[in-house]
């Protein structure tokens, strides 16, 4: 390997820190050689925090109505053509039950921004479900609020807030996004959220139209700036029904890239294995795992809305239940010589001894 490349990859694993220009110079010079010893760094940081735990969260995707229109997604407001639907309070606790029975002690209630529920239908929600599962962490995606109703979210409960940034770049999220939604408010809103005591999760789509490498050196920046204890990465995959349909999907490779990159830079970050990882190759999520990754995020969603929360095409798991999804995965993660961790899996911040 290039000294230089290992000098490099050497450096970040024992400071946790590169510059710009060093990481866009890791990143343009990375090959197969580099990037297998940067996974093995990976391993080992993620090793001294959390063994060989991966940690389970239960994804209930339970609105695909939007009023956003990002253009590359495939429940955006213009898709006509996707089938909307909601679930009821009954429905999500029933996905709960069922989820806390298969050994899920995080729920993560992932939507749209669907005004239709009122964040006192949230609070509501969240606090039911602490109710009966006092042993469960919730997590919230439901995108951009207002710091009040963030602070309503927290006090009912809600123990975590997923919102990536999607890119760093401020020209860059403007090309993905239509003029009404700024980047200065995604930015508002992770803050807030951090300032609230949410355990917080960014992150970025990996190879989405017209992203540099300079905007990858942004986003590692960020992240290292925002010290969010998640960050969720995954390859752009175009959906047919969006303008981005004939967009190049991102690369494997370099998702997994920057997984190592990013569990070298925030040891101890909960860093998901994600579902469109699992999508642009068989073993992408057994990859993800092997590159640094820690955490995975099976659907409890009910089987018959599941191919309506089509983000972008192929999503995998659509047509499983959640128990198939939930002993395929411990096969998966087991296969690779890790283990699932029936717990909670908050954030560490010291280091574990193990
Ligand atoms: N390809 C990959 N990821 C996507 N997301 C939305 N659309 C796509 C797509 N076409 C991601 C966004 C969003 C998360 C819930 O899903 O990063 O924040
Ligand atoms: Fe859903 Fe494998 S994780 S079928």
């Amino acid at each position: 390997m290039n000294p230089e490349v290992k000098e490099r990859i050497d450096r970040l694993a024992r400071e946790h820190r590169l510059t710009a220009a060093e990481l866009k110079a890791l990143i343009d010079s990375r090959t197969e050689e580099a990037a297998e010893y940067l996974f093995e760094k990976a391993r080992e940081v993620r090793r001294q925090y959390y063994g060989t735990d991966v940690y389970l969260r239960g994804l209930i995707e339970f609105t695909n109505y939007c009023k956003n229109n990002c253009i590359y997604c495939g429940i955006r407001r213009s898709n006509a053509r996707a089938q909307r639907y909601r679930l009821t309070q009954k429905q999500i606790l029933d996905c709960c039950e069922t989820g806390y029975g298969l050994g899920f002690r995080t729920f993560v209630l992932q939507g749209g921004e669907d005004p239709y529920y009122s964040d006192d239908a949230i609070v509501q929600i969240v606090s039911e479900i602490k109710h009966r599962f006092p042993d469960c962490a919730i997590t919230l995606s439901i995108g951009e609020k207002s710091t009040e109703s963030y602070r309503r979210f927290r006090e009912a409960g809600a123990d975590r807030y997923l919102l990536r940034h999607e890119t760093a770049d401020e020209a860059h999220y403007s090309k993905l996004h239509p003029p009404e939604m700024s980047f200065q408010n995604r930015m508002r809103c992770l803050r807030d959220l951090k300032a609230l005591g949410f355990q917080t999760g960014c992150g970025f789509m990996v190879g989405s139209p017209f992203q540099t490498t300079d905007c990858l050196v942004e986003d590692l920046l960020f992240v290292k700036e925002l010290q969010p204890e998640m960050v969720g990465i995954g390859p752009f995959i175009p959906h047919s029904d969006t303008p981005f349909a004939e967009k190049a999907a991102g690369t494997l490779e370099l998702a997994l890239f920057l997984l190592g990159v990013i569990r070298l830079l925030l040891p101890s970050v909960l860093l998901p294995a994600t579902t469109a990882l699992g999508t642009i190759h068989p073993q992408g999520r057994e990859l993800g795992i092997l590159a640094g990754a820690n955490v995975v995020m099976p659907n409890l969603s009910p089987r018959d809305v599941r191919k309506k929360y089509m983000l972008y095409d192929n999503k995998i798991c659509t047509g499983d239940e959640a128990a198939e999804c939930r002993m395929c995965l411990q096969r998966r993660i087991e296969s690779i010589g890790y283990h699932i961790a029936v717990s909670r899996g908050d954030f560490i911040r010291g280091r574990k001894a193990v």
